[in-house]
């Protein structure tokens, strides 16, 4: 695994766009995971300056949600939907996300997983981390096998949404996710971190051993895998 620590977040999303530039310069019609959070904003906003100064043609790549909500209008604040909506504004081909209100949230995750398998599978997937070590929407207990499935979100995680529903009891208890499987199936994985507040979980990630009570730490088995990384969320790092 690849660990590049930046001095800030603008360090961190400009390594991130020069990932997917890579990604796009090398295959048009990439297949891209493209996450949601605070931590990947900049990184949309920096795609989006370089689309705008035609540095970058996105407009054969796919994006695809990695993960949503379960039981939430669609597009209702808060949604995964609504995040794309407001902060993913590139011209790709499709952007493909799953519809937070689905009558059956379990088979609209796994047609999401088919069709990603069906061209091809991810030619470059971005995640976050979460404060617990999620990523998508597996949740700690999530094993390396696990594939497309609807979730029980933990406390900390509703927590983290509370203000974009407008309140905790606001945030659906559950998510649909792509599963850790699905994520390791993709050629190449990026992983953002940045801030103090992540500097105990990426430490635990990356050194401490692979375990389903950490689902970012299956990373480690990952031929293809890329920490990008600011100074504040690398400082419990062992080897720095
Ligand atoms: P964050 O979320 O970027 O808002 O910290 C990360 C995640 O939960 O994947």
């Amino acid at each position: 695994m690849r660990i590049e620590v930046s001095p800030d977040e603008t360090g961190v999303a400009n390594c991130a766009a020069d990932l997917i530039a890579a990604a796009v310069a090398a295959k048009s019609r990439a297949s891209l995971g493209l996450p949601t959070g605070v931590t990947p904003i900049r990184t949309y906003a920096e795609l989006n300056r370089r689309v705008l100064r035609t540095e970058i043609d996105l407009r054969e790549a796919t994006g695809y949600a990695i993960d949503e909500f379960v039981g939430a209008a669609t597009a209702a604040p808060g949604t995964n939907a609504a995040f794309y909506a407001e902060h993913l504004r590139l011209p790709l081909r499709a952007l493909d996300v799953p519809d937070a209100n689905a009558a059956d949230p379990d088979a609209e995750i796994r047609a999401l997983a088919r069709r990603i398998a069906e061209c091809g599978g991810f030619d470059l997937c971005m995640l976050g981390i979460g404060a617990n070590g999620h990523i998508a929407f597996n949740e700690p207990g999530s094993t390396r096998e696990s594939q497309a499935r609807v979730v029980e979100l933990t406390p900390p995680s509703r927590a983290a949404h509370a203000g974009s529903f407008g309140g905790i009891d606001l945030v659906p208890r559950r998510g649909m996710t792509l599963g850790v499987a699905d994520l390791l199936a993709s050629r190449a994985i990026v992983v953002l971190a940045t801030g103090a507040g992540k500097a105990a979980i990426v430490r635990t990630a990356i050194e401490d051993a692979e375990s389903s009570d950490v689902p970012a730490s299956w990373l480690q088995s990952h031929a293809n895998v890329t920490w990008l990384i600011d100074a504040d969320a690398a400082r419990r790092l062992n080897s720095r």
